[in-house]
């Protein structure tokens, strides 16, 4: 049978979203997000699924339907312990992939299937082969953001929330760090270590291999969104206001992240705004996770730079959400020999805790 949502329902849903988000949200758009959230509601429970939320999914989600939300690291384990059937996956597609290579017996699904991104789609399975021939028997870190034939030639994964941990558990001085760049500077520079990349190894190029030591190889995949906000950005708002704290993403640049007074994971960065108390923050990373602290916490004044959006996690509506649950679409799935090994290399990282 299918569900049908009661006008009961509807009040308390819409009571309880107008609570919250009457200042992010106008009222008649709130109104039919209302309608949205109860439908979804009731479809989990026909479908006996979980909604998994990033926290860069738009508020009106992210603080209705989403049964656990978080970052990369922690919807990660999430996925891997949930006994529901079906777990959808308000996120962009290498996370939805993630969950099914971690936890293969549910049916993963993602609610569109236009949300890739750029640091994903910047490396190819064949590129880390290269690299491997060329570095023979150096660890490979690969960075979650990436696709699952990329995780399969990996050694261990890392989030944002973890690099440095991962890192330091290698007790190697030289990594090969992909995809991200400016993760990887900004990783090597907590690890004390050096960013060279392969087609300008000064090691391979007759500096002589001790030349260069402690080095990350890395790769020159970037975020497009993050890699957008600058120093000048951080002056100019310094300038208008002296007192903001500034908060980045490590997929910003190194300078942007010196720039900065903190850089963390999307969670490392909630937890920082809602246990450290200042006048106001400015969050260099997607403008709806500013939303959500807002939402969550009205007492902190929270600035975005709401002109640089993530043009993949905003194709992951609520309309989109029901629709999922309701054709059961678009389901994620990958091949069983890329699973077992893209699994071992989440598995390890998994393990560091
Ligand atoms: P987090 O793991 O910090 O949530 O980052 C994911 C991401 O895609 C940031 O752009
Ligand atoms: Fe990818 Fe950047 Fe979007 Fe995160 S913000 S999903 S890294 S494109």
């Amino acid at each position: 049978m299918q569900p049908t949502a009661t006008t009961a329902n509807y009040e308390s849903t819409y009571k309880r979203m107008h609570q919250m988000l009457a200042k992010l949200v106008p009222d008649f758009e709130l109104r039919e997000k209302a309608r949205l959230v109860v439908e979804i509601n009731e479809w989990k429970r026909e479908r006996n699924a979980i909604i998994l939320g990033h926290n860069y999914m738009e508020p009106a989600l992210y603080h209705t339907v989403a049964d656990f939300t978080g970052d990369s690291l922690e919807l990660c384990r999430k996925a891997a312990t949930t006994d529901a059937d079906v777990i959808v996956f308000c996120g962009v597609e290498f996370m939805a992939e993630t969950a099914k290579i971690i936890n293969p017996t549910r049916k993963v699904l993602i609610p569109s299937n236009r949300a890739g991104c750029s640091l994903a789609q910047s490396i190819k399975a064949e590129d880390v082969r290269r690299l491997k021939a060329r570095y023979p028997g150096v660890p490979v870190v690969t960075y979650i953001n990436s696709y699952a034939d990329v995780k399969a030639e990996t050694d261990i994964c890392c989030t944002s929330g973890n690099a440095v941990k991962v890192v330091e558990s290698l007790d190697t001085d030289t990594v090969i760090f992909i995809p991200d760049e400016y993760l990887a500077q900004n990783v090597a520079r907590e690890t004390g270590k050096h960013v060279i990349f392969p087609e300008t190894d000064p090691r391979k190029m007759g500096g002589g291999e001790t030349a260069i030591d402690k080095v990350f190889i890395s790769w020159h995949g970037k975020c497009e969104v993050h890699e957008k906000f600058t120093v000048d950005d951080i002056s100019r708002v310094r300038q208008q206001f002296p007192d903001v704290v500034v908060l980045a993403h490590p997929e910003c640049s190194p300078e942007v992240t010196a720039a900065s007074d903190f850089s963390g994971s999307t969670s490392a960065m909630i937890k920082y705004v809602e246990n450290v108390k200042a006048p106001r923050y400015l969050l260099l990373t997607e403008c709806a996770m500013g939303d959500n602290i807002i939402a969550a916490h009205p007492d902190r004044e929270v600035l975005r730079l709401c002109s640089i959006r993530c043009p993949h996690m905003k194709q992951i509506t609520l309309e989109d959400t029901l629709a999922a649950l309701k054709e059961l679409k678009y389901e994620v799935d990958v091949p069983e020999e890329i699973r077992l090994r893209a699994k071992a290399s989440i598995d390890r990282m998994l393990a560091i805790g």
